[in-house]
């Protein structure tokens, strides 16, 4: 089967084609990053505009790339949330379109579900079940995986999410935005035990996490080393991104292994944003390497959003018989657990 992937959650248009026999055969990304920078986050309705703009000439350009024609394809995958809903009504209303127009099922994908299964497009996939960390902008969630569609939620974010506590500490210390990947490349030269910052909720049992005292933590530490209106100097400021990235990455590590220790599973699967961060692939390998474990991600172009998890997650959906109708159903607040097994599956 031949899918068509749409993502326009947030502010990222991906699109995608992958064929349920040979793969991936193309994909298409464009970031807004440049025209949110300005306003240091996003802003929904420039998000929406720029999908507009955007996705009819990059649809001819995965074809393209895919060396095939519309009517090539058997069935379309949008993400139906969670996410902004502007955004996403760009990426449905046109899945939704070309879907009657060429006759052809379509069918909503959770953003999330994307992720998690985005390391499925890797060669050495890994085998269900599993246990899943996933850590975006919007979400940070333990996740127990039995099959497609099989999920129950181990333990989440009570406040801010881990990719979102990385952009707003980025924030404070006035780097560029997106600040996530910024921050942890600024902390590759910085000293990680200079401060010491708490590991939030590791010290009592159970697999929530919590952000928030965290960025407090480091708001205190900046305000500390100011020097009138100034910054701290610029040996601090990475000593306080090594400190923070460290204090984030440590917490992260210690609920998963809490996490495989309480299903008895061995594999992790780390998907979203903050799986590109190389000090937590560093030290996941370490942690899951001594407890004869085995973790898996996504390449690093397809842990942040893209068109090719929500092609890939749609086309087992498809396989399995699922349908969304006509009647565009967007869900920008949409729990994971929600989602239940494909009919064929179950
Ligand atoms: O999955 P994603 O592209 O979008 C959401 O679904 O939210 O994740 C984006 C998040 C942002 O918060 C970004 O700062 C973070 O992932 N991120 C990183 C890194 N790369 C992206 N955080 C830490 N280290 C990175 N290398
Ligand atoms: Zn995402």
């Amino acid at each position: 089967m031949l899918v068509l992937g749409i993502e326009t959650s947030c502010d990222e248009t991906g699109l995608a084609v992958y064929d349920s026999e040979r793969g991936l055969l193309a994909h298409t990304l464009y970031s807004q990053v440049a025209l949110h920078a300005d306003y240091g986050g996003v802003v929904p309705e420039l998000a929406s505009r720029d999908h507009i703009r955007k996705i009819l000439p990059m649809l001819d350009q995965v074809l393209e790339k895919a060396e095939i024609n519309k009517r090539d394809i058997n069935g379309i995958a949008y993400t139906a949330g969670p996410g902004l809903m502007g955004a996403l009504m760009v990426g449905g209303s046109m899945a939704t379109a070309l879907g009657f127009a060429l006759e052809i099922p379509v069918v909503g994908v959770h953003h999330m579900e994307g992720h998690l299964l985005a390391p499925m497009l890797e060669e050495n996939p890994p085998v269900f079940p599993f246990v899943a960390l996933l850590v975006s902008g919007g979400h940070t969630q333990l996740v127990s995986v039995n099959a497609i569609g099989d999920y129950q939620l181990l333990g989440e974010s009570l406040d801010d999410a881990a990719g979102e506590a990385f952009d707003k500490t980025a924030k404070m210390l006035d780097l560029d935005y997106p600040g996530g990947p910024i921050l942890a490349a600024l902390a590759e030269r910085g000293q990680v035990d200079r401060f010491s910052f708490p590991r939030p909720m590791t010290d009592r049992p159970g697999l929530d996490f919590s952000f928030s005292g965290l960025k407090t933590f480091t708001r205190n530490l900046i305000e500390k080393h100011r020097g009138g209106d100034l910054l701290p100097d610029q040996q601090t400021v990475l000593d306080i991104c090594a400190g923070f990235q460290e204090a984030v990455v440590d917490t992260l590590v210690i609920k998963c292994q809490r996490a495989l220790q309480q299903t008895g599973l061995k594999t992790l699967v780390v998907a979203g944003g903050v799986s590109a961060n190389s000090r937590l692939r560093e030290k996941l390998g370490v942690a899951l390497n001594n407890n004869n474990g085995d973790v898996f991600y996504a390449r690093h172009e397809f842990c942040t959003d893209n068109g090719a998890m929500i092609a890939y997650a749609g086309c087992q959906r498809l396989i399995a018989g699922e349908r969304s109708g006509l009647a565009l159903a967007i869900t920008p607040r949409w729990p994971l657990q929600d989602l239940t097994i494909p009919r064929e599956i179950n």
